[in-house]
């Protein structure tokens, strides 16, 4: 692990992303920290800068807006911070019927997931290929792998992100660039599923702590990278619907994420 450069965390305020903005200064990696609660990435800057000799920069910026993810990495090689770790890990989900849900937000969810981790990517592999070594960790879902109504759009976000992910894991391998695809089940996290419900069926297990799935997934880059989806049963789920057919896959997702009956 190189030293001198840094580790870009979108989403480093919370949750998994503040997990992975510890573990790596724990482990001596300068981060750079990124979310829209400046105060919040200032508090975990003081925090992690007093535990541990790594330089950390705070870069405020809001990645669902069109193009921000092009201005982050502009400003960041402004400021001339050699970054070689992207952990695109910052994202939000909608729950609900597609068409009931404004827009405008599953826009801004196409930004924050999509746009910005292409944005992300583009700028920094460059200078991980010349460089021989650099990684890359896509925060994406167990729910990439299957359609689901009533969470259509995040999931259809997420199986993007993992197909693309996995993709250029193998365009990179042969340089030495690392690609983690990191899918998570049910995370003790403040993530925020807008239009959730409280009495919603969930999948069974109960959520997993952020520091097992981040563990998991640095442990995989140590490893060279590769797919990711932490804990057994999800491991079992994941792999068990490869045998269904998919209309049926989906059908069953759908009854689990849709609202309870009046
Ligand atoms: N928790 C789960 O059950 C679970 C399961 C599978 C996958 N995931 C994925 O894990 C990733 C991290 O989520 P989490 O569970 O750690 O949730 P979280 O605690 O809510 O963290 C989400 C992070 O994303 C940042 N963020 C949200 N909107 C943003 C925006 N427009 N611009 C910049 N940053 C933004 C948030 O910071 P600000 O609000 O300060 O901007 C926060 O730091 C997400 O991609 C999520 O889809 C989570």
């Amino acid at each position: 692990m190189n030293h001198s450069r840094f580790a870009l965390i979108t989403g480093a305020s919370s949750g998994i992303g503040n997990c992975f903005a510890r573990a790596l200064a724990e482990r001596g990696k300068s981060v750079i920290l990124v979310a829209r609660s400046e105060d919040k990435l200032h508090r975990l800057a003081a925090e992690l800068g007093g535990a541990h000799q790594v330089r950390i920069e705070v870069m405020p910026f809001d990645l669902s807006v069109a193009g921000a993810g092009k201005a982050l990495a502009d400003a960041i090689k402004a400021r001339r911070l050699e970054t070689d770790w992207v952990i695109n890990n910052a994202g939000f989900g909608a729950r609900g019927e597609f068409w009931k849900i404004p827009l405008a937000r599953q826009l801004d969810m196409i930004h924050l997931h999509l746009n910005a981790m292409m944005e992300l990517t583009h700028a920094f592999v460059p200078a991980m290929v010349e460089w021989r070594e650099g990684g890359i960790i896509n925060v994406s879902s167990m729910t990439s792998f299957q359609p689901m109504g009533y969470f259509a759009m995040y999931a259809a976000t997420k199986a993007f992100m993992t197909s693309f992910s996995m993709g250029l894991a193998e365009e990179l391998r042969p340089y030495g660039v690392r690609v983690v695809t990191l899918c998570p089940g049910g995370t003790r996290t403040n993530f925020v599923v807008e239009g959730d419900t409280a009495n919603r069926r969930r999948f069974p297990g109960g959520p997993q702590p952020p520091e097992e799935v981040v563990r998991e997934a640095l442990a995989s880059l140590d490893q060279g990278g590769g797919l990711v989806v932490p804990r057994w049963p999800n491991k079992l789920t994941v792999f068990a619907q490869r045998f269904l057919p998919r209309e049926t896959v989906a059908k069953m997702a759908a009854r689990f994420s849709a609202p309870p009956r009046p």
